[in-house]
């Protein structure tokens, strides 16, 4: 089943000049890059992105740290593309995470965890209308 996913290459990645390596990881397994852009993001679409946590101990933590500096946003197409990605991106927290994983080979931390990925096709759905409108 082809399906698209919302990813972000967040601001601790871009400032370590990791794009390229991270969006190798994706291309070679098979997904497509359809659409992207480099922004810095506002508070505003930070807090949308997040809206989910809205009220966690970390939330503002969070969109601090994604509006910092700018990020990539893309989206990526492919078979079950949304759990493919998240197996590629690994456990929220980089310690935990599978060897080979993106954040298990470039995570600094549980809020600076490198990538996001749509964890639904609801949400895949939403954040591509966030960031892409
Ligand atoms: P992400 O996949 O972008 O989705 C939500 C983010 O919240 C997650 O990555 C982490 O960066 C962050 N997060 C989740 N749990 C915690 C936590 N306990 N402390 C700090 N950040 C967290």
């Amino acid at each position: 089943m082809t399906e698209k996913t919302l990813v972000l290459i967040k601001p601790d990645a871009v400032e370590r000049n990791l794009i390229g390596r991270i969006l190798v990881e994706y291309e070679r397994n098979g997904l497509k890059i359809c659409d992207m852009k480099f922004i810095h993001a506002s508070t505003e679409l930070a807090e949308k992105h997040y809206a989910e946590h809205q009220g966690k101990p970390f939330f503002n933590r969070l969109v601090a740290y994604l509006t910092r500096s700018p990020l990539v946003a893309l989206v990526l197409e492919g078979d079950n593309a949304i759990s493919r990605v998240r197996a590629l991106n690994g456990t929220t927290d980089p310690e935990m995470s599978p060897d080979n994983t993106i954040r298990a080979l470039y995570g600094l931390s549980l809020s600076e965890n490198t990538v996001h990925a749509s964890d639904s096709k609801e949400s895949s759905i939403r954040e591509q209308s966030i960031w892409f409108g």
